[in-house]
């Protein structure tokens, strides 16, 4: 094999299983469940997810308690607790914890949008906040 071409294999077997890494578990869930919902699923959008979390539902929307921007503190509309960032590059705590992921998706998608979210919306709205 060329200097070069060892080089570049080298790289790839370097890259490919980092990229494989960066999944997100929960988000590939999410499509197993997306691709049952519907066979015409394609691919999770991070644009449909910012719709989603600024798209107003009667006066509330996501952005109300979790503000405009994912990477920075909310506040609770109500308690007006101090709600950490949503974006995982502003809190490595996010998206890590199935449980609790499914558990606010359901409580924050029926007070928003008075129905569960799909998993098709559920995995655009991570796809927005990882692409943060
Ligand atoms: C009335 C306030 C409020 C609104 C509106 C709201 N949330 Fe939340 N959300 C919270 C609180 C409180 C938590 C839990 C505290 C925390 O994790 O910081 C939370 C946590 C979450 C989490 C958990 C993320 C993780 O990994 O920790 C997700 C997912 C989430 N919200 C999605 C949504 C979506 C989607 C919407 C809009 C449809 C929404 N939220 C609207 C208050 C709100």
């Amino acid at each position: 094999m060329k200097p070069i071409l060892r080089k570049f294999t080298w790289l790839v077997s370097l890259i490919l299983p980092l990229a494989a890494a960066a999944a997100n578990p929960i988000q590939e869930g999410y499509r197993s469940a997306a691709k049952l919902e519907s066979p015409a699923f394609k691919e999770f959008s991070a644009t449909a997810g910012r719709r989603l979390y600024t798209s107003k539902k009667g006066d509330l929307m996501c952005a109300s308690c979790h503000t405009d921007s994912p990477m920075i503190e909310g506040k609770h509309i109500n308690t007006n607790n101090v709600i950490l960032p949503m974006a995982p590059s502003a809190n490595p705590n996010r998206l890590t914890n199935a449980i609790k992921v499914e558990k606010w998706f359901k409580r924050n998608c029926n007070d928003v949008l008075k129905r569960d979210c799909s998993a098709q919306e559920k995995g655009d709205f991570m796809a927005y906040l990882l692409s943060k």
